[in-house]
């Protein structure tokens, strides 16, 4: 037995090897499908071929029954025919157009046999009939409903429907062939089918071939319903992969449309991929790609930079954008994705003779399985696409305020001592850091929710010095559980019924981190619960409340799978096939795990936090995603900012990548960039391979240490900026970092500019130095914007021109822009926790003389409990404005509450009064007018309080360097109202 046990690690340490530990140049190209290897990624782009190459003669087979049509409470129903050819078919597709409230239209097709029921699978498979109906369970929350005033008119040819604000939206359904065209402001900005690349594979049994005699005796006999004639069949049925097979009961099922954005230059989102933020050409040519963007969550490390290749996660969510406008699509399909971008050159006026062409975008959806189901968003603000995908979807968890401060991780502390020790030397050196990590080998041999007996002897000890410092401990717990006797986790999975079955519907067993494993199904609700069980403080012993999770490995990941993935005839919960739902998998056992931490402390439930590295459409909901595995190599630190903005604009901001990179050892000063770098993600932690050395950065040495030592300082002193910006993600799902088009989408010149991101709405500007040896940036800066250097307050003036910028090795690019205001917290401290007293520091950023108006906002509150949806917390909104007349004061800054009066509970109250002593304790103010220089104090007025003075300091401007001001101690507090006359 022990032998057997003996063989059967060691082979899992052979997988494992082979996969996943030994650090490769690059990705693994020949596991990963190329469009060509993808049966119905082949025969999609063969429609779009052919249909282009006969674009003159070229009709959509697919028409809608003007008979069939019927709209009734902002909904239109009616049958689109795809006819097969004379003799056959037609195939019946129920569509359903859905106008919203918000102006979002959705536009749905699924088909009528298959709703039914009414079609056979082969090899006996137990799978759904159905085309899969319950992406938007998972995905959608809310925002769903009806325009119940959008009001159709209809013609031979096409239906009309006016709709969206002030009815300032039509969409044209037209019949023959079927096609829809969505206008905004008499003009068309999304075309749906335009191209005729419109496929709805249509079920049909797959016909044996009969010996060439029996074709010759059957001629005159009628052909079967619903089958086309002379379709070429070869990637219909079972196909192949790295010596894998799908078995594939449904046969053929992808469903493709076209969607064209007329006049639109750049398509921005679908992440992830490490490429450019404005997405590239798809079908060749100089510098584009020759392959489809991909969208199947896969274990892809060591990814290669500039690459439509599928990544860890997948949101369908694609923006158009040209000069002050910008529409979206949101594709809500769960199944394998290739979207194909190709971008043409449209004379817009036939007698411009060459002058006057626009750019059109066109793109090429297409999805192995599922229905057709697609959001359409007429914007005109790339915010507006952002708060609508984010109001169906939902928006960013408000994470407990110590995730978004400074994680330590590498893979592995190896004991408790080890982490015990790491902790010290933090402190030995004053860096802050808030969480620190344990990877893989804190298990027991693998199995999740066991500690390792010999090297974690006492968890909750270590928990416990750690919480000294209000600091926590994350864990990973991965969706692979560990198939061996004696480990009641799988003995349970097993007896309960909760994992995933293999296409003959017995327990589906492939190989992972433990070698041989069996997978939680979390699409069961039983498996849901049962997972709660698991992380209850009685069940996961060891663990104190400062633990939480990291999900790894959950596309899912299967070593020995095809694509490193699960066979795709699998079986899930409701008899859906893997096929359906492969990019939902991570986001239901993200769900799981996020429920389960809020079942810990039920009474008084605590703010969850989950990292997960797989992620679809509303996982923004649960937690925070990182990058996955990169490598530490500059172009991969470059390729961070894009691939992070790239979230940041598909409605799930909280995101970063490892710092440091995973594999390889990172050169000092590549380190040094990547931590100035990593302080702007998100979600910023520090994370390195197995293989690595040690680089914690006390390890560093000079000048080193003390650079990165100031760069983690900059995100802890501005923790209020970035929490209020979580909590505006939280309620309204805006970008925590914000690309050029997204803050300036009239701004042409630089809408492809993804290296330099604003933070939240606070005007500050970074452009991290990722290129090796470098000793400056070229920051571009919109035209006639003021921006003063964070440091030192050198001015630059902006011209809608890049502009030089000096950055030595200490020094990190960061501008604040005038017209703004934001609160930071100076003092230095072990951890964020413990500077949940201290005073807060304003910074008012005056523009130039026409621009002399400031504002920002701070949101607070106790940063673990959910007692802020009660109104415990606050958020005030501060206000600079100049002197109007000669007699009243030069200036006035004021604090107003931005808290609704409904908000005023119980709570909210004793929280108010918990707060009440904590103050400003300065106000510097960039750009100080030149007026205020001798004045030596300023007048205060605070609710509640007599009238005050405090003093005031002013520096000159010398040097290139504007103008500041300071007050010193103005004392007024942080949840109060008051005004401050200069
Ligand atoms: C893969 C993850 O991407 C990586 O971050 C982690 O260290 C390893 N799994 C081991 O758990």
């Amino acid at each position: 037995m022990l032998l057997s046990w003996i063989r059967v690690d060691l082979l899992a340490l052979l997988v494992c090897l082979l996969c996943n530990v030994i650090p490769i140049a690059a990705v693994k190209h020949e596991n990963f499908k190329r469009c060509d290897q993808s049966g119905f990624c082949r025969r999609n782009r063969a429609i779009a071929d052919e249909a282009t190459s006969n674009e003159d003669s070229w009709a959509s087979p697919y028409t809608l029954d003007p008979a069939t049509i019927n709209v009734q409470n902002g909904v239109l129903k009616g049958i689109v025919s795809k006819s097969l050819g004379e003799g056959y078919g037609p195939v019946s597709f129920p569509l359903t157009i859905t106008f919203l409230e918000s102006g979002v239209v959705r536009v749905s097709i699924d088909e009528e046999k298959r709703q039914k029921g009414d079609i056979e699978l082969r090899h006996g498979s137990v799978a759904r009939k159905e085309r899969y109906n319950e992406a938007s369970k998972w995905a959608i929350v809310g925002a769903l409903n009806n325009d119940r005033r959008a009001s159709p008119s209809m013609a031979a040819e096409a239906t009309t429907i006016i709709y969206g604000p002030d009815n300032s939206y039509k969409a044209v359904i037209k019949h023959f062939p079927f096609a829809i065209d969505f206008w905004r402001a008499n003009e068309i900005h999304v075309k749906f089918n335009g191209k005729g690349f419109l496929n709805m594979e249509h079920w049909r049994p797959k016909i044996e071939k009969p010996a060439k005699e029996a074709i010759e005796a059957k001629e005159d006999q009628q052909p079967i319903e619903n089958t086309d004639a002379g379709e070429d069949e070869s990637t219909w049925w079972e196909e192949s992969f790295g010596g894998n097979t799908d078995s594939k009961p449904k046969g053929p099922e992808s469903v493709g449309l076209d969607i064209t954005f007329p006049g639109y230059e750049h398509v921005f989102g679908i992440p992830q991929h490490a490429g450019p933020l404005s997405l590239k050409q798809t079908r060749g040519g100089s510098g584009n790609f020759d392959e489809p963007y991909r969208l199947y969550n896969s274990d892809v490390f060591e990814y290669e930079m500039d690459s439509p290749m599928t990544l860890y996660g997948a949101i369908p969510l694609m923006q158009a954008h040209r000069k002050d406008s910008t529409v979206g699509v949101f594709w809500l399909n769960a199944a394998e994705t290739w979207i194909d971008i190709v971008k043409t050159k449209v004379r817009t006026n036939p007698l411009s003779l060459g002058t006057g062409r626009k750019i059109d975008t066109q793109t090429h959806w297409f999805s192995e399985a599922g229905l057709l189901d697609v959001f359409v968003f007429l914007g005109p603000t790339p915010r507006d696409i952002v708060h609508a995908y984010s109001d169906l979807t939902g928006y960013t968890q408000l994470p407990p305020h110590f995730a978004i401060a400074y994680h330590q991780c590498r893979w592995n502390y190896v004991s408790d001592d080890d982490v015990r020790e790491v902790d010290r030397k933090f402190d030995k050196h004053n860096i802050p850091y808030d969480i620190i990590w344990l990877d893989l080998e804190y298990t027991n041999e693998r199995k999740y929710f066991q500690w390792d007996p010999h090297t974690f002897p006492d968890p909750l000890g270590m928990q416990t010095q750690l919480d000294a410092h209000a600091r926590k401990l994350v864990v990973l717990i991965d969706p692979h559980i560990k198939n061996t006797h004696d480990y009641s986790v799988v003995d349970d999975l097993k007896s309960k019924s909760l994992a995933v079955r293999n296409k003959d519907n017995d327990i589906y067993e492939g190989w992972c981190w433990p070698g041989s494993a069996h997978w939680i199904d979390c699409f069961s609700p039983d498996a849901q619960k049962w997972w709660t069980s698991l992380f209850q403080y009685k069940t996961f012993q060891g663990t104190a409340p400062n633990l939480f999770i990291w999900n790894d490995m959950n596309e899912p990941s299967v070593f020995n799978g095809p694509e490193t993935t699960m066979p795709k005839d699998n079986i899930h919960y409701g008899n859906w096939e893997h096929r359906d739902l492969h990019n939902i998998n991570g986001l239901t056992f993200v769900n799981a795990t996020y429920n389960a931490l809020l079942q810990r402390d039920p009474k008084v439930p605590k703010r969850p936090f989950v990292l997960t590295r797989s992620f679809f459409s509303g996982s923004q909901r649960m937690g925070a995603m990182w990058t996955g595995d990169n490598q530490a190599s500059w172009p991969h630190l470059a390729a961070s900012i894009p691939m992070v903005l790239a979230n940041n604009i598909a409605g799930f901001p909280f995101s970063g990548a490892d710092v440091g990179g995973f594999f390889g050892n990172p050169e000092k000063d590549l380190l040094t960039r990547w931590y100035q770098a990593g302080i702007f993600y998100p979600f910023f932690r520090a994370h390195a391979h197995i293989d690595t050395r040690r680089r914690e950065p006390y390890l560093a040495g000079e000048p080193y240490t003390k650079i990165i030592t100031s760069a983690i300082r900059l995100r802890y002193q501005l923790l209020p900026t970035w929490y209020t910006a979580f909590h505006q993600a939280s309620v309204d799902g805006s970008p925590i970092l914000r690309p050029h088009y997204y803050v300036y989408p009239g701004d042409e010149a630089a809408f492809h500019i993804d290296d330099q991101f604003f933070i939240g709405s606070t005007g500050l500007l970074a452009k991290p130095v990722v290129s090796e040896g470098a000793n400056s940036v070229d920051i571009y800066l919109p035209a006639g914007k003021t921006f003063y250097d964070y440091f030192d307050y050198t001015v630059y003036r902006g011209v809608g021109k890049s502009i030089p910028f000096s950055a030595p090795l200490e020094k990190i690019p960061l501008l604040m822009q005038g017209g703004h205001i934001f609160p930071r917290k100076e003092r230095p401290r072990k951890s964020s926790g413990l500077m949940k007293w201290d005073p807060y520091t304003l910074v008012v950023v005056l523009g130039d003389e026409n621009e002399m108006h400031a504002e920002g906002e701070l949101y607070i509150d106790d940063g673990e409990t959910f007692d802020y949806g009660e109104g415990a917390f606050i958020h005030r909104k501060f206000t600079y404005a100049p002197s109007i007349s000669s007699n009243a004061p030069m200036g006035i800054l004021r604090s107003q509450s931005l808290t609704p009066p409904s908000k005023e509970s119980k709570k909210a109250k004793a929280y108010l009064q918990s707060m009440e002593h904590v103050r400003i304790e300065k106000i510097v103010v960039i750009n100080a007018p030149s007026q205020w220089d001798g004045r030596a104090s300023v007048r205060i007025l605070e609710d509640g309080q007599r009238e005050r003075n405090a003093g005031l300091r002013y520096w000159k401007a010398e040097g290139g360097k504007t103008a500041w001001a300071v007050v010193r101690n103005p004392n007024v507090g942080i949840g109060k109202g008051w005004k401050i006359e200069f």
